[in-house]
């Protein structure tokens, strides 16, 4: 795709200070016709390829003290950026965790980008707080929580479960827990941002090893037996709904009864899988994620909106505020109220109303459409684990619960995966990255976007028969 020619009408004055503030059509046009082709394509190319020295080289002296054509730029951007970003909405995009936003999300989202749409507090941004709470609320319907459960969104989930884990710790106390130094239990399955966000704050895990991928009772027991002294400075419990690596739902109610036993906290992290529950088939998998305190699920993922977007929710708002508001006398204006502000609310203050391109897209596709695209991906993994099964020299690690696959390639160690995703790249025909499973390397495909074909996992799986 490539950049269209057009040329600046007007030229700037020098010494205007507001010369970059006023709109150029020129620049509007050629911005809107990029941005409409993008929207246009049936299918996102894989991309990642790119030449980087010839990015290097393009990008010199690109910034100078004086004006350039926006077409120069955008053509650097469109010959030498764009190409070495892989793209995470491809339909071929099978590796981490895809996306694939939905048009309608895209297309408000410039609306917010545009309206430069904050979403701090009741004062500045009340109707954009408005829609972003319709679209909590959604999800926290989902969960079962209570009608008083709110929250924010944040830039992650990995900001999510930091500030969540925040208001666990500084809240122990009010549930009669007085740790000497806290500690969360986690399952060696937990995301690395839980370890991220408890090194941070200064707890400590106690983790509970999984014989299966799935935070159980028995492994919940074991962890509490084998480490009394950190079973007994516990401030929290974090379940996993949806993990990373093979798409497994923990046992969150086995969570939850322990939490309720020990006055804990209850933290979900649905940052990826959490998006599940809209499949009435899959919602059993989750149950116990109405008794949790705090939930995080990510709309750049499996809620199909733009980057960068976590919904974070709590069932309690008002503990996180107690936590989280920032003490500052230019801040009194926005407190002083019973206002729940999506600012105190998380470890932020300004903020982009990122929930609002979910919201919009919530209300213009309506949650059949939801149900229907997640669906697709379960079912597109089932159909991926089918044939694997069916192959001599592939084998199924464990049945997929949500869209994410793990198999062994006979006699492939680490190496021969790479070889195997460096290739399908240079085809365009998918970007697949390997991983783990108890220290013996794996395949792993992460399905997401609703548009892949049984032809996509067809031609990746047949890759599969021969050697790199
Ligand atoms: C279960 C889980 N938690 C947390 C995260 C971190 O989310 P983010 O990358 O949005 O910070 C991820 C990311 O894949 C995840 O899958």
């Amino acid at each position: 795709m490539s950049a269209q020619s057009s040329t600046s009408s007007t030229a700037p004055s020098i010494n205007d200070p507001a010369r970059m503030h006023r709109l150029d059509p020129a620049m509007l046009e050629l911005i809107l016709g990029y941005v409409t082709e993008r929207l246009e394509l049936a299918e996102a190319p894989v991309d990642g390829l790119g030449d980087r020295a010839a990015m290097h080289e393009a990008m010199a002296g690109l910034i100078g003290d004086g004006p350039r054509e926006a077409t120069e730029v955008l053509d650097v951007y469109v010959d030498y950026l764009a190409d070495t970003v892989l793209s995470a909405d491809s339909p071929r995009f099978f590796a981490f965790i895809p996306a694939a936003p939905t048009k309608a999300s895209l297309l408000f989202d410039m609306v917010v980008s545009a309206s430069s749409l904050q979403g701090c507090s009741w004062l500045e941004a009340a109707g954009a707080v408005m829609a972003e709470n319709a679209a909590l609320q959604v999800m926290a319907d989902a969960a079962g929580l209570p009608e008083s459960a709110g929250g924010t969104f944040v830039s992650g989930g990995s900001a999510g479960n930091l500030s969540a884990l925040v208001v666990a710790r500084d809240t122990a106390s009010q549930r009669g827990l007085s740790p000497k130094i806290p500690h969360v239990l986690v399952s060696d399955q937990s995301h690395s941002s839980i370890a991220n966000a408890l090194r941070i704050t200064g707890m400590r895990p106690l983790i509970a090893h999984t014989t299966d991928g799935c935070l159980t009772v028995e492994a919940i027991e074991r962890a509490l037996a084998k480490d009394p002294e950190a079973a007994a400075n516990l401030v929290a419990v974090v379940a996993t709904a949806g993990t990373t690596n093979a798409g497994i739902v923990d046992d969150i109610a086995a969570a939850a009864h322990v939490a309720q036993q020990r006055t804990l906290w209850l933290h979900v992290d649905g940052a990826y899988g959490g998006a599940g529950m809209l499949v009435p088939r899959l919602r059993p998998l989750y149950d116990g994620i109405e008794h949790a305190d705090s939930m995080v699920m990510d709309p750049h993922k499996w809620w199909f909106a733009p980057f960068d977007s976590a919904a974070l929710i709590y069932r309690d708002p008002y503990l996180a505020r107690q936590v989280h508001t920032q003490d500052a006398s230019y801040l009194d204006v926005i407190h002083g109220n019973d206002d729940l502000n999506p600012s105190d609310l998380a470890f932020h203050l300004t903020r982009r109303a990122r929930g609002m391109a979910l919201w919009f897209s919530l209300a213009v596709n309506g949650l059949d459409a939801y149900r229907d695209a997640v669906d697709a991906g379960v079912r597109i993994a089932e159909y991926a684990a089918s044939r694997i099964e069916a192959m001599d020299n592939v084998e199924l690690v464990r049945h997929p619960e949500l869209s994410i696959v793990l198999f062994r390639r006979e006699n492939w160690t680490v190496a021969g995966y790479e070889r195997w995703s460096q290739h399908l790249l240079k085809q365009q025909a998918a970007f697949v990255t390997s991983s783990s499973w108890y220290g013996e390397p794996v395949g792993r495909l992460a399905f997401l976007h609703p548009a892949t074909t049984t032809e996509m996992v067809d031609e990746v799986l047949d890759s599969l028969l021969r050697d790199y």
